[in-house]
């Protein structure tokens, strides 16, 4: 909505919220959540043509367009729990919508929906008296975390479904009109409201896929002499493949991937097709399969016992550049060492609050310190988790020095210089290459 109101200064954006705390952290210098970028445009416009208002009901009635982007979570009760998405903050939104409309309007999901769900919204809608009318459009988002200025900003498509009736076009073409005046017309892609919805699930499960594909295959690589890291480079060039998304780690996480899996594989298994919902929920095994095996490398790795072993988290954001940890790999890594009785102490540049929140009520030992030599300094390994820039600069001799002797290294993320590391009497282990230990003979069968 931010960049919306910096591209079209003729517009009056308004961001409205039930929970009124969030909205005053909107309002005031620390914005509740960091992205690179977004401070400056929200500087440039809060105040002129974009607004943060507790006032959901007055908004309602004076706007004529409205994007509802509220959570979507996996359904944790009743039919379809664990799999399919909860979907009741939706439809009080629609509910909301109707009984505080005096005026048509056009409603536009930007929620990740199942399909269909725009189906929904409408008969509801659709309950409304006299003249209003509603226009339901599928508009959804793929920016990415992290990036999510740049995505916005250049985007590789924009999306608007909508019913192909008089109406629903017309209502098309003014969101379109809207998006007209950044993104270049080749770019923004029309198409029935049901496509919309299933593309966004769609390309969440594609990217999802290519991360699973590279990180089974990381498992055979660390029992063969075979090196992720070439293996990927090699498949990436082949101009049908691409070599973005072949990163091996430790997993995806981030509150779409799976989430947006789980649904496709629910709305597979609704229509009876089996198969087709055993082949996407096979990307989900996959990366909790990823998680284990890196958990049971620590734990073998370091004989078979963690207890009362100290042990440095470096990252715990599900990914560089954001301080967001939902369905974080180290939630669970961290979890498990836990269970394991070692001693944990979490370091990240953005992400402590939101660990600690993660961690409430789990049992063991868990600092947090935000420098990472401190954080590391008298543990008896460090596990990369996260892949911040910072940490590919880190001075590991100095870290070294610091910690108890055999000191382990595991690169969750591969990015840093593993044959230096252990050049520094580190004991190294990478995903999908081979360990480098001074442990002989070392048996990594
Ligand atoms: C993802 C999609 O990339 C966006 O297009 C989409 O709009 C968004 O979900 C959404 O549905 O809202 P995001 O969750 O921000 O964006 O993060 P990604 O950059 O896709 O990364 C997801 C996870 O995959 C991270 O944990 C990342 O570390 C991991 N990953 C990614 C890898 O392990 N290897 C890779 O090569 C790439």
């Amino acid at each position: 909505m931010a960049i919306i109101a910096y591209k079209c200064p003729d517009c009056e954006v308004t961001v409205v919220d039930i929970n009124p705390e969030r909205i005053d952290a909107w309002n005031s210098n620390e914005l509740p959540v960091y992205e690179p970028g977004l401070d400056k445009i929200i500087k440039k416009t809060r105040g002129k043509n974009l607004f943060f208002a507790r006032d959901i009901e007055k908004q309602i009635k004076e706007n004529d367009i409205i994007f509802v982007s509220v959570n979507t979570p996996t359904k944790t009760f009743g039919t379809g729990a664990g799999m399919a998405a909860d979907l009741q903050y939706w439809e009080k939104t629609a509910r909301q919508i109707l009984e505080n409309s005096q005026s048509s309007k056009i409603v536009i999901e930007k929620s990740t929906l199942p399909v269909k769900t725009a189906l929904a919204m409408e008969k509801i809608l659709n309950l409304a008296k006299g003249k209003i009318r509603f226009d339901v459009l599928s508009n959804p988002e793929f920016l990415a975390e992290g990036t999510a200025i740049e995505d916005l900003e250049n985007p590789d498509r924009v999306l608007i479904g909508s019913h192909e009736t008089r109406s629903g076009l017309k209502a098309r073409q003014e969101l379109v009109d809207i998006y007209s005046r950044w993104v270049p017309s080749e770019k923004i892609i029309t198409s029935n409201i049901w496509s919309a919805e299933l593309s966004k699930l769609v390309a969440n499960a594609f990217l999802a896929q290519r991360v699973s594909s590279i990180n089974s295959i990381s498992a055979l690589c660390e029992k063969t002499d075979a090196d992720i890291s070439e293996v990927a480079k090699a498949v990436g060039m082949d101009s049908r493949v691409g070599s973005k998304f072949l990163q091996a780690g430790i997993g995806f996480g981030g509150s779409c991937f799976k989430k947006d899996i789980l649904n496709l594989v629910y709305l597979c298994s609704y229509y009876g097709l089996k198969e087709v919902a055993d082949y996407w929920e096979s990307v989900v095994k996959i990366n909790e399969y990823q998680q284990d095996r890196f958990m049971a490398n620590i734990l073998g790795s370091m004989f078979n016992t963690l207890a009362g072993k100290k042990i440095c988290i470096l990252g715990f954001a599900f990914k560089a550049n954001t301080g967001d940890t939902r369905e974080s790999p180290a939630i669970y890594i961290t979890r498990k060492l836990l269970a394991e009785h070692a001693e944990i102490i979490i370091s990240d540049p953005k992400a402590l609050k939101n660990a600690a929140f993660d961690l409430v009520g789990v049992k063991g030992s868990v600092k947090y310190v935000e420098d990472p030599y401190s954080a590391a300094a008298g543990c008896h390994a460090l596990a990369i988790l996260t892949d911040w820039d910072l940490y590919r600069k880190l001075d590991f001799r100095k870290i070294y020095k610091s910690m108890v002797k055999p000191a382990f290294l595991f690169d969750g993320r591969n990015i840093i210089d593993h044959k230096k590391c252990f050049a520094l009497g580190f004991n190294v282990y990478p995903i999908g290459k081979p360990a480098l230990s001074h442990f002989q003979p070392e048996n990594n069968s």
